[in-house]
């Protein structure tokens, strides 16, 4: 095998239409993000249908301009690699298909990428981290936190078992008329309040474990915002943002603080019973992970708990072709490419590898 592997990276399973070229020197040639935010900010959420015929839209130029920018051509990649689930069975179907398109008609070798373990890896993209490490992995559609033991190798520590982080975010900002997505605008405004204002449940703290319950917050959330309205004098289903920043500041701030108290609970947990594992740092990934007050905390926590921090740069915490790219090198590297027909799933468990 060469030294150096070229690899293109495609991602299309949520609403981020994404390739890049990556190497095994870690180096990213180029990476486009199509992201299709604006295209369903008016529906409050992602739309699967719209998103599918946008990455079919999206999807070519894409991976043509991945390919000018990083000043490469399809023949100079050595592996392609796409999401293959889990995630929206429209647009990973769009986005894995294309490359099994571009894989066949090239002869270059295909990996089949599981979008979590994308997410899992990116660490071992932007930092030299060791297995195994202890990572908190939350997005809009999971939350859950894994010892991971190499690659295709993890071990589920916690899980939600209800609802994700992320969709919990996005939920209340959509009760508050935030828009979408709500992680960031939540998060914005919660660094603007007082988190002693109104007072959220911390679900499952009390009980061993490392699982989470996000659904009771969003009960809470809107058992709170129906008792203020009447003080607000708001009607039902009216959108008050833009006419209580005080408010919406101080519940978003009494929000997140819940969501950090619940986060650093369960992780305190998690390093204590993965303690004989040995795990040489604790790292945070997906969409989540760009909430500021979610890593300064866990920054804290490893540091107390005498672990290394990583957490990706922002552009990389968001779905993205370069941790697929990345994914792909690493499991080509083992040896882990397709050689039989392949189908793109919406469901597919890390702890499946
Ligand atoms: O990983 P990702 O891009 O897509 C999925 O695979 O789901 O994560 C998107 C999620 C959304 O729910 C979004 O609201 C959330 O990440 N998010 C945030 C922040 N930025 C994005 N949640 C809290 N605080 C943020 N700053
Ligand atoms: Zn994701």
């Amino acid at each position: 095998m060469k030294n150096k592997i070229l690899c293109l990276g495609i991602e299309s399973s949520c609403d981020e239409t994404s390739a890049a070229v990556v190497d095994s020197d870690k180096n990213i040639l180029s990476h486009i993000i199509y992201s299709q935010e604006q295209e369903h900010a008016k529906f409050g959420g992602v739309v699967p249908e719209l998103a599918a015929r946008s990455h079919i839209l999206a999807l070519q130029s894409v991976i043509e301009r991945a390919l000018a920018d990083a000043g490469k051509t399809i023949d100079d990649m050595d592996v392609i690699a796409a999401t293959a689930g889990p995630g929206l069975i429209g647009g990973v179907i769009v986005g894995w298909m294309g490359a099994v398109g571009i894989a066949n008609s090239t002869g270059k070798p295909l990996v089949a990428v599981n979008h979590l373990e994308g997410h899992a890896l990116t660490p071992r993209l932007t930092e030299d981290i060791e297995f195994p490490y202890l990572l908190f992995l939350a997005s809009g559609g999971h939350t859950q936190i894994l010892l991971v033991m190499g690659v295709g190798n993890y071990e589920l520590i916690g899980t939600t078992i209800d609802d994700a982080a992320g969709e919990c975010y996005d939920k209340v900002a959509k009760m508050l008329g935030l828009g979408y997505p709500g992680g960031p605008a939540v998060d914005a405004a919660a660094q603007l309040g007082d988190a002693n204002t109104y007072k959220f449940p911390r679900p499952l703290c009390d009980k061993p474990g490392c699982d989470f319950s996000f659904s009771g917050m969003k009960t809470s959330a809107r058992n709170i915002l129906d008792k203020c309205r009447g003080v607000l004098h708001t009607p039902a289903g009216a959108s008050i943002a833009p006419l209580q920043n005080e408010f919406v500041n101080n519940f978003c701030a009494s929000f997140q603080s819940a969501v950090v108290d619940v986060i650093i609970n369960r992780l305190q947990n998690a390093i204590d019973i993965t303690k004989n594992k040995k795990p040489t740092a604790l790292v945070v990934a997906g969409g989540v992970a760009k909430n500021l007050a979610i890593r300064s905390s866990l920054e804290k926590l490893a540091h107390e708990s005498g672990l290394k921090f990583v957490a990706p740069p922002m552009d990389l915490c968001t779905d993205n072709g370069a941790m697929i790219a990345w994914a792909g090198i690493e499991n080509f590297r083992l040896g882990k490419i397709v050689d039989a027909p392949v189908a793109p799933r919406p469901r597919w468990s890390l702890t499946e590898l």
